[in-house]
């Protein structure tokens, strides 16, 4: 029986999603071994040093110390927005592949200095967008890819909810996480219905960043209270966005705001057969003249996007595939989240150079 091939894993930031669904998806890939953990806060380093076995010797406060002091074939960056560049980079330099929580970074600037030394490096940079690997997800893209919805003209992406505002300052500070909740949830809504929809090249980008209730006490947070001298990122985003092809798009993105529900966190792509909703799977479509209403089903047998995420960085690193989330779809992703951004600030549409 051949014995696949061992990997010595790296990781930088041992907080709430490492601990929630990075560790549990390592633990799941067979020759995988976490090695070295680094976070800049020493508890929250030995505690995962407990979980995952890591020696008291292999814990680290400084990355360029844990790169140093190890053999390591990859990274798993979970740390917050603004300090993913700096890491990724000096992993590249270093010669490792990188998994990278999303947003890769925060400005297309950022990710294209990411994009040159990965390819440099000739190693493996995926933004761990999860919800592409769910199996919800995978249906619907096998729908659309055999054409299930016609040519697709317009997609609608809401990642909105009522109450639901992160309060730690690594959401919620500018200087820490590089945006509100475009940069937060915006983010896996619009990667997820890009992806839905083959990536066209967006060309123009209208859009508003405001803060209507986080100043204030009007709603109150489902996770507490936050500081709100500190907070200095949107809580509410919009966006309009044409592509090369023609076709458009619409992004809402909120952490609080007047809705019925808790959370809207949803991709609708119209295309000229049928309408498809993510992640319900709903879908509208006319058959023989009578609308008919239907479902897109899951793909069997996946485990957890998470999980999926990580078995999909595996297998790109030991088969050789490319990055299973390429680095040139995180720059469109990022360019249009930078655009909404900036066009607010500027009071204009802001046009796109040509993509890559
Ligand atoms: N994919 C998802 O579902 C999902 C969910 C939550 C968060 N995230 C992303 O994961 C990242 C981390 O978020 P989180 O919720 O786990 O945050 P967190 O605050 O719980 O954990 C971040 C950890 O990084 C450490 N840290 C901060 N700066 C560091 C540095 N310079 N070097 C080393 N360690 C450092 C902190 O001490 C902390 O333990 C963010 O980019 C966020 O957007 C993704």
């Amino acid at each position: 029986m051949s014995h696949p091939q061992p990997l010595r894993i790296g990781v930088i930031g041992a907080g709430g999603i490492m601990r929630a669904a990075h560790l549990p998806g390592w633990q799941q890939v067979p020759g995988a071994r976490i090695v070295a953990v680094c976070d800049l806060d020493r508890g929250t380093a030995e505690r995962f040093a407990t979980e995952s076995a890591v020696p008291a010797d292999k814990i680290y406060s400084d990355v360029q110390a844990m790169l140093d002091g190890n053999e390591l074939d990859a990274v798993d960056i979970c740390t917050p927005n603004r300090a993913h560049t700096p890491q990724v980079l000096a992993a590249l330099e270093r010669g490792l592949h990188v998994l990278c929580e999303k947003p890769l970074a925060t400005t297309t600037a950022e990710v294209r200095q990411m994009q040159a030394a990965a390819a440099s490096a000739k190693k493996i940079l995926m933004t761990a967008q999860n919800h592409r690997f769910s199996a919800i997800s995978r249906g619907i893209r096998k729908f659309v890819e055999t054409d299930g919805l016609g040519e697709v003209y317009h997609a609608r992406i809401h990642a909105v909810r009522r109450n639901w505002l992160p309060v730690k300052p690594t959401f919620i500070v500018d200087a820490i996480s590089g945006g509100g909740p475009c940069m937060d949830i915006g983010v896996h809504a619009l990667d997820l219905g890009l992806w839905l929809m083959g990536f066209p090249d967006p060309v123009r980008v209208s859009g508003t960043t405001k803060v209507n209730f986080a100043k204030g006490h009007g709603i109150p947070g489902g996770w507490g209270e936050w500081d709100r001298n500190r907070f200095d990122v949107e809580d509410f985003a919009s966006g309009f966005v044409h592509f090369a092809n023609g076709a458009t798009l619409v992004l809402e993105a909120s952490w609080l705001q007047h809705q019925l529900e808790k959370e809207d966190f949803s991709a609708q792509l119209f295309g000229r057969k049928a309408m498809v909703k993510w992640p319900s799977g709903d879908l509208a479509t006319v058959i023989g003249g009578s609308l008919i209403d239907a479902k897109v089903q899951e793909v069997s047998g996946l485990k957890p996007s998470h999980q999926e995420e990580i078995f999909a960085f595996v297998d790109a690193i030991r088969s050789g595939k490319p990055s299973p989330v390429p680095v040139e779809q995180t720059l469109k992703v990022i360019a249009i989240l930078e655009a909404i951004v900036e066009s607010g600030r500027q009071g204009r549409e802001i046009v796109l150079p040509t993509a890559n």
